[in-house]
C-alpha cells in the first residue's frame, strides 16, 4: 500500500466501521424480532435459541464494525488485465534514468525534471530518425561532448569533428581521417594491412574479413553473387601475398592495387610466385590455384570483378590516407581517443569501401585485443605501432568498451563484421550505436538479421518518424493495453448497460507519426516505453562552451 493509500484507509475506516457497525445493528435488531415473534405466534417458552439469538445480537454491530474498519485497509484487488499491461514509464521510472555521476551515455532529456538522462549498460544502442530531426544535434554531438571514453565517429559532413574536436582532444589523441579535406584538419592515416601477420593462424579470416569489406555493390545495384564471391577469395589470396612477399613499408591496400592491375604477363607471374608460396599454412598457393583453375572466360570475369571493387584504391587520396597508421585501433581500449572518419557524401557512392575496410578493420582489432594481448602475440598493441602518443597519455575509463557511433549507417552497406559484433556484447570492448533513417534501411540490407540489431540493441531511440512501417514496428514493440468501454441498448422500454474490454495500442502509428518535433520515444530492454525531450545541443546549457560552432 501506498503513503497516500494508507492516509485515505485511515481517514475513511471510522467511517466504514461505523456504517458497518449500524448495519449490524439493523441485523441484529431484525433477529431479536423475529425470535420474539416467532415464540409468540407458536406460543412457545423462551429457551436455549432464544439465548443464543440475543448472544449474536449482541456482538454482532461489534463484529460488523470491526471488518468494516478493517475493509479501508485493505488493497484493492487489481483487476487481471485481459489484452496487455503496457503503460507508459511514469515520471519515477524516467528520473531513474538520470545517472548517478553523470556517468553514461546521454540518451534524452526528462520531459518534467529537465535532466539529461543516460544510458550505463553494456548493450547496443540504435537510433531511427529521418534526415534534419536532429540526430546530431541530439544523440552524436552531445555523446561526443561528454563521453570520457574511445569513440570511433562515421562524420558523413564533417561537421561532427569540427564542433567537438576540442572536447574530445580533451579526453585523449584525436584522428581525423579525413581523405577529402572537409574538416581543414590534416588527416591522420590508418592502413589496415598494418596489423596483418603472416605467421598468424587467423591470417586467412583477417584477410577475408578485408576482403568481404572491399566487395560491395551499392544498394540496389545488383552485383552477381558468384563473381562476388570468386573475386573475395582472389582479393583475400592477394592480401595474404602483400603481408607475405612484401617489405612493411609496401605492405597496405596500393599495393593490392597494384597486383590487381599488372599487364597479363606479369599477373600471371605474380600467379606462379603464389604457387610456389608456402606461407599462410599455404593458403596463398590455393588461392593462386583456384583462380588458375578456371577457364580463361571466367578468370578474366573474376579479375575484373576483383579490379571494379579496388577501383577507389586508384585515387591518390586514398593512397595516401592509408599508406601508413599514426595509430593503432586496439590501443583505443587502453587509453582514451578519438577517431572521426569523415567521408563527405557525394564521395560516399564511390568510396563506401574505404569506410567499410576502416570499420571491419578496427572492429576485428577490437576483438583479437579482447584480452588486452596484441595481434601480434607477446608484444603490446602500443609497442607494435610505438606511435606518437607520448604526450597524450591518458588512463583508461572505468567502462573502457569503445563506442562505435554510426552516422549514417545504410552507407556501410551489409557488412559481416558489423552483424557479428552486434550479436556480441560488451566482453568484446565495443558498444555500438549505428543510425538509420528507418527500419527500411535495415531491412533493405540486413533482411532477417535486421531482428539481429533489434534484438540486440538495449536502448532505441526513434523521433519525427515519418514513414509508416517504422511507426507500426515501434507501436507493436510498445505493446497494447486493455481499453473499457460501455454500451447501452434499449428493450421494451428499458434500457441495459455493459461494459466490454478490447485491445489497444498504447500508441498507435499515427500518433507516433504526428509526435511533436521536440519529443522522442524510447524504448530500452526490460522498462517501461519512455516519450522524452529530445536535446539540442546548441541551446542546452549543459554543453555551453564545449562546443565549436562552424
Ligand atoms: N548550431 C545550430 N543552430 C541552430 N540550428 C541548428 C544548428 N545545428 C543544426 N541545426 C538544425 O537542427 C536540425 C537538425 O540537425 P541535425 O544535423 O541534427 O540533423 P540530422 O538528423 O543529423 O540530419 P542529417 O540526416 O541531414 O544528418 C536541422 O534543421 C538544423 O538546421
Ligand atoms: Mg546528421
Amino acid at each position: 500500500m501506498t503513503v497516500w493509500g494508507f492516509v485515505k484507509a485511515v481517514v475513511t475506516a471510522p467511517f466504514l466501521g461505523a456504517i458497518c457497525a449500524a448495519i449490524g445493528w439493523v441485523n441484529a435488531g431484525t433477529i431479536i424480532f423475529l425470535d420474539f415473534v416467532v415464540h409468540w405466534a407458536f406460543g412457545l417458552e423462551q429457551g436455549l435459541i432464544s439465548q443464543v439469538a440475543l448472544v449474536v445480537a449482541k456482538h454482532l454491530p461489534l463484529v460488523f464494525g470491526v471488518f468494516g474498519f478493517m475493509g479501508a485497509f485493505v488493497s484493492e484487488v487489481p483487476v487481471q488485465s485481459v489484452f496487455g499491461t503496457a503503460r507508459w514509464a511514469s515520471a519515477k521510472d524516467i528520473a531513474s534514468m538520470a545517472g548517478k555521476h553523470r556517468a553514461g551515455l546521454i540518451i534524452g532529456r526528462d520531459p518534467q525534471k529537465k535532466a539529461l538522462l543516460r544510458y550505463d549498460g553494456p548493450s547496443h544502442l540504435m537510433t531511427m530518425a529521418p534526415t534534419r530531426t536532429g540526430k546530431g544535434v541530439g544523440t552524436i554531438i552531445p555523446n561526443l561532448l561528454t563521453a570520457q571514453r574511445s569513440v570511433i565517429c562515421i562524420d558523413p559532413k564533417g561537421e561532427n569533428a569540427r564542433i567537438t574536436a576540442r572536447a574530445r582532444e580533451g579526453f585523449g589523441a584525436l584522428h581525423v581521417l579525413d581523405p577529402f579535406g572537409v574538416t581543414d584538419r590534416p588527416s591522420s592515416c590508418f592502413n589496415p594491412f598494418a596489423h596483418l601477420d603472416a605467421n598468424d593462424v587467423d591470417i586467412a579470416e583477417h584477410a577475408g574479413t578485408l576482403a568481404d569489406a572491399l566487395v560491395y555493390d551499392e544498394p540496389g545495384s545488383s552485383g552477381d553473387v558468384h563473381w562476388n564471391e570468386e573475386a573475395r577469395a582472389l582479393i583475400a589470396g592477394l592480401i595474404m601475398m602483400v603481408v607475405a612477399s612484401e617489405p612493411p613499408h609496401l605492405r597496405h591496400p596500393a599495393t593490392l592495387r597494384d597486383y590487381l592491375t599488372r599487364p597479363p604477363k606479369a599477373f600471371a607471374d605474380l600467379l606462379t610466385r603464389m604457387q610456389e608460396s608456402d606461407r599462410c599454412d599455404g593458403l596463398i598457393a590455393r588461392a593462386a590455384n583456384r583462380h588458375l583453375g578456371k577457364s580463361d572466360c571466367e578468370a578474366s570475369g573474376v579479375l575484373s570483378s576483383a579490379q571494379r571493387h579496388t577501383h577507389f584504391l586508384d585515387s591518390p587520396r586514398m593512397k595516401r590516407v592509408m599508406e601508413r597508421s599514426d595509430f593503432c585501433f586496439a590501443d583505443l581500449k587502453q587509453r582514451t581517443q578519438s577517431v572521426f572518419l569523415v567521408l563527405p557524401p557525394d564521395r560516399l557512392g564511390t568510396y563506401a569501401r574505404w569506410l567499410r575496410l576502416m570499420i571491419s578493420q578496427s572492429l576485428t582489432e577490437m576483438v583479437r585485443m579482447r584480452n588486452g594481448t596484441s595481434p601480434v602475440e607477446g608484444v603490446t598493441a602500443s609497442e607494435a605501432m610505438s606511435a606518437t602518443w607520448g604526450s597524450q597519455k591518458k588512463e583508461a575509463p572505468a567502462n573502457n568498451s569503445v563506442l562505435f557511433l554510426l552516422d549514417e549507417f545504410a552507407s556501410l552497406g551489409r557488412l559481416q563484421a558489423v552483424e557479428r559484433a552486434m550479436g556480441l556484447m560488451a566482453g568484446y570492448g565495443v558498444q555500438l550505436w549505428p543510425i538509420l533513417q528507418d527500419i527500411h534501411q535495415l531491412r533493405a540490407l540486413y533482411g532477417k538479421g535486421a531482428n539481429t540489431f533489434l534484438a540486440n540493441a538495449g536502448v532505441l531511440q526513434v523521433f519525427g518518424v515519418n514513414d509508416i512501417e517504422t511507426a507500426e514496428l515501434v507501436a507493436r514493440s510498445i505493446g497494447k493495453r486493455d481499453a473499457h468501454y460501455m454500451t447501452a441498448s434499449h428493450s421494451e422500454g428499458k434500457q441495459t448497460n455493459s461494459e466490454h474490454i478490447a485491445a489497444r495500442n498504447l500508441i498507435n502509428a499515427d500518433e507516433i507519426m504526428r509526435l511533436p518535433d521536440d519529443r522522442m520515444i524510447l524504448l530500452r530492454q526490460g522498462h517501461y516505453p519512455a516519450k522524452l525531450r529530445k536535446i539540442r545541443y546548441y541551446e542546452d546549457k549543459e554543453f555551453k562552451g564545449l562546443f565549436d560552432r562552424i
